[in-house]
């Protein structure tokens, strides 16, 4: 049973990678570069596309460009088409509530996957602890930090990866249920959580946006619910990070 990863240098894509092989998968890593694993190809050309799909199971697709993502869903289900390989597609809690033109790209996606034909299984995460981080990191040598009104349901990325793994032994399924973290915290309680573990002490302005995006997310259109499925906090997540042993990405 071989598995391909689109995206499988990315961010969620190595933590998936690996817990793959620890479950004992054979992964193929589909990337525009070559490397270790790597099979290339281009999902925006199609190019190589058909050679990496040869004697695949299953394909993870991770892979994401941020104006292009439709484009590459489509090319792929082009070449999955009647091979009778199982599509697994992550996408984002929310994407149909609020709206942002990489989330309408998502669910085009996801609605050109459920029309394709193709045996596929779409899973919708929360945003990754390592997301959020990113931002306040960002932010690190500014006299104040800047948050926006929003409830979020940030998850560990390797947590993420475990879900997945199980969703390629289970086969498809369509859509699974949603996948969120185990808290509901506002950006402004992550920033005084991530302020305490750097040993840093500022003023955090919350900036009240106009607009219905900025709307959607206060309302907590991103959130999936308690209880989430993960179990990792945004508080032991950075912990980790701290210590060394979890990455800003995962
Ligand atoms: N960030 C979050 O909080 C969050 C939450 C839920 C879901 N997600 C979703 O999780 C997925 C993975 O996100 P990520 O942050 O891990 O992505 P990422 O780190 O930005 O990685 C993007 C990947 O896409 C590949 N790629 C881009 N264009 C390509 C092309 N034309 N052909 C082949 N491969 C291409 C890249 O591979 P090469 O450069 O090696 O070619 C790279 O591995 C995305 O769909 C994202 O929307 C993210």
């Amino acid at each position: 049973m071989t598995t391909l990863v689109t995206g499988g240098t990315g961010r969620l894509g190595r933590p998936t990678v690996d817990a793959l092989r620890a479950h004992g998968h054979a992964v193929r890593i589909l990337s525009r570069r070559p490397g270790p694993d790597h099979v290339v190809a281009d999902l925006a050309t199609g190019a190589g596309l058909t050679a990496a799909l040869e004697g695949v199971d299953t394909v993870v697709h991770l892979a994401t460009s941020r104006s292009k993502d439709i484009g590459q869903t489509r090319m792929l289900l082009d070449a999955l088409s009647g091979t009778g390989a199982h599509l697994v597609f992550i996408s984002i809690v929310g994407v149909d509530r609020v709206p942002y033109a990489y989330y309408r790209d998502k669910v085009a996606s996801e609605r050109a996957i459920e029309d394709s034909g193709v045996p596929h299984t779409i899973i919708r995460a929360t945003q990754f602890h390592g997301f959020v981080s990113e931002f306040l990191d960002a932010q690190r040598r500014l006299p104040v930090t800047l948050v926006v009104p929003a409830t979020v349901q940030t998850i560990h990325m390797p947590e993420v990866a475990e879900r997945l793994v199980e969703l390629v032994a289970a086969g498809p399924q369509g859509r699974a249920a949603d996948l969120g973290g185990p808290e509901l915290l506002t950006l402004r309680e992550h920033a005084a959580e991530w302020q305490r573990a750097h040993g840093i002490r500022r003023p955090i302005w919350t900036l009240r946006l106009p607009g219905a995006f900025a709307r959607a997310v206060r309302e907590g259109g991103l959130t999936a619910g308690l209880p989430g499925a993960g179990r990792v906090t945004f508080r032991e997540y950075l912990v980790d990070q701290l210590a060394g042993r979890a990455t800003n990405g995962a």
